[in-house]
């Protein structure tokens, strides 16, 4: 399809998702986002990509120290939660520059309209009108294009499935809005972007919170996962509302948070298990202690790694640097593609018809420039609708017998006359006569590409 072929494996699931790197993660964040990635990560038909939303923690967070902190915590979270950086493609946004490019050349083609619909930005207005202010007060760009900066990081990957949380649905229809307009508009026929699904785990989705509200750092009702250690857990879990039934009393399990939380580490035998105690009438004092252990048995491993990589920051930023390789190795030659499409192009590249060149519309508004080269000899060039060169013919003595090639090759499909040499060239060839040579592509895949808008321009 893409450039994409040539690092991940076409016929792969690609899941993507992020986390914006303004907080430090909570047992909720782990339980609805990290570690339903990772178990998706491991199955061996899914590419997948995870990466610190970064540039989206500058949004909301105007304290370098904490954004700093933040990135490293996250950052260690997956890992320690057993991401292998080996099979993910691993990297913070802002190590892709791809990304933010990606970024401007949606936004110009995003509907203000779309924006101003946006539930974050219109949770923001409606705020402001409440208060009697502004309805802009305090909002700034980056929020209103939150959205934008989110579908670049989506399409750039080309994304099929994007595990989000329900609050992002909307995000990603926007997303799907975007490619849309941006595959109509440049596409020509052939889609740049797949069109992306949010994948919303409704049972984990939304751990309950000391609270029994939804577990977030806006209401405060957070259990630690790592930092603090064991005593933090300890500490937190001792705060988790129940209740007021004593000891003995029978308890409803299914009403009570505690046992939502603990159902979210257990296995299915374990939580009937516990179920039965609540309502033979175990104390909530009891509960809350096999709830910590049983927190301790899936988090104690790991927060040892967790420490272990906290210790070492520099081993995290070299796998992420090295996901940012990785990263980019799609994004480099992806963005070279689409910078092209939109018209940002080397200059050489720029067919005009100048004196003694002769410019014929062909196929898909395709054409055909004719040309003198170098030596006096007459050459002519096929070049796709955005100006991309596809083949440059040998050089003919006689402009005649140029013109009467060309003219014959008109009446052809790329396929009766395209001979592939080796994995990156091809050849033009017309009555056992090699006519043209093919622009020598980067890769096999990059040739493919070629010969698909060689297809068109010769339709
Ligand atoms: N907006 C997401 C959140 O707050 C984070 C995010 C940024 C993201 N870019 C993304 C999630 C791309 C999935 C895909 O949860």
């Amino acid at each position: 399809m893409n450039t994409l072929a040539t690092t991940t494996n076409a016929t792969n699931t690609r899941v993507l998702t992020g986390i914006t790197t303004s907080g430090t993660p909570h047992l909720g964040n782990y339980v609805g986002a990290i570690r339903p990635a990772i178990e998706a990560s491991q199955s061996h038909d899914v590419d997948a990509f995870f990466f610190l939303a970064d540039y989206h923690a500058l949004i909301k967070c105007e304290d370098p120290d904490r954004i700093a902190r933040s990135r490293l915590e996250i950052a260690a979270t997956w890992l320690a939660g057993g991401l292998d950086a080996n099979r993910v493609t691993f990297y913070r946004q802002s190590d892709v520059p791809e990304i933010p490019e990606l970024s401007w050349m949606l936004t110009c083609v995003t509907a203000k309209g779309l924006m101003n619909r946006a539930h974050a930005y219109k949770a923001s207005v409606d705020q402001n009108l409440a208060k009697g202010v502004e309805e802009d007060d305090g909002i700034n760009m980056g929020l209103f294009s939150y959205p934008i900066l989110m579908a670049a990081d989506i399409l750039m990957f080309n994304a099929h499935k994007v595990p989000v949380g329900r609050d992002q649905t909307q995000h990603l229809e926007m997303a799907r809005d975007i490619a849309q307009r941006f595959n109509h508009l440049f596409g020509r026929g052939h889609d740049f972007f797949v069109m992306p699904e949010a994948v919303i785990a409704e049972d984990v989705a939304t751990l309950p919170g000391l609270d029994g509200r939804k577990m977030s750092k806006s209401y405060n009702n957070t259990v630690p996962l790592f930092e603090g250690g064991a005593k933090a857990l300890k500490s937190a879990v001792s705060k988790i509302v129940t209740d007021s039934r004593g000891p003995g009393e029978p308890k409803d399990a299914d009403a009570s948070h505690l046992y939502l939380i603990y159902k979210a580490f257990a296995k299915p035998a374990e939580a009937a298990a516990l179920r039965e105690e609540l309502i033979h009438g175990m104390g909530w004092g009891d509960a809350k202690q096999r709830l910590c252990e049983r927190i301790e048995v899936e988090m104690g491993p790991r927060r040892e790694h967790y420490a272990d990589l906290m210790a070492h920051p520099d081993r995290i930023e070299e796998i992420l640097q090295e996901g940012a390789r990785k990263a980019r190795k799609i994004a480099t030659p992806f963005m070279k593609e689409l910078r092209q499409a939109v018209g940002l192009r080397t200059l050489s590249t720029v067919a005009q018809p100048k004196s003694g060149q002769s410019v014929k519309a062909v196929g898909k508004s395709a054409r055909y420039v004719s040309f003198r080269d170098d030596s006096g000899q007459f050459r002519f060039r096929l070049m796709t609708a955005e100006g991309v060169e596809l083949f440059c013919s040998v050089p003919f003595a006689d402009p005649k017998q140029a013109g009467a090639t060309m003219k014959a090759l008109q009446t052809q499909t790329a396929d009766t006359v395209v001979a592939l040499t080796g994995d990156t060239e091809f050849e033009i060839v017309l009555d056992g006569q090699v006519v043209a040579a093919g622009v020598t592509s980067e890769s096999s895949a990059a040739r493919e590409h070629l010969l698909a808008a060689l297809r068109i321009a010769m339709q």
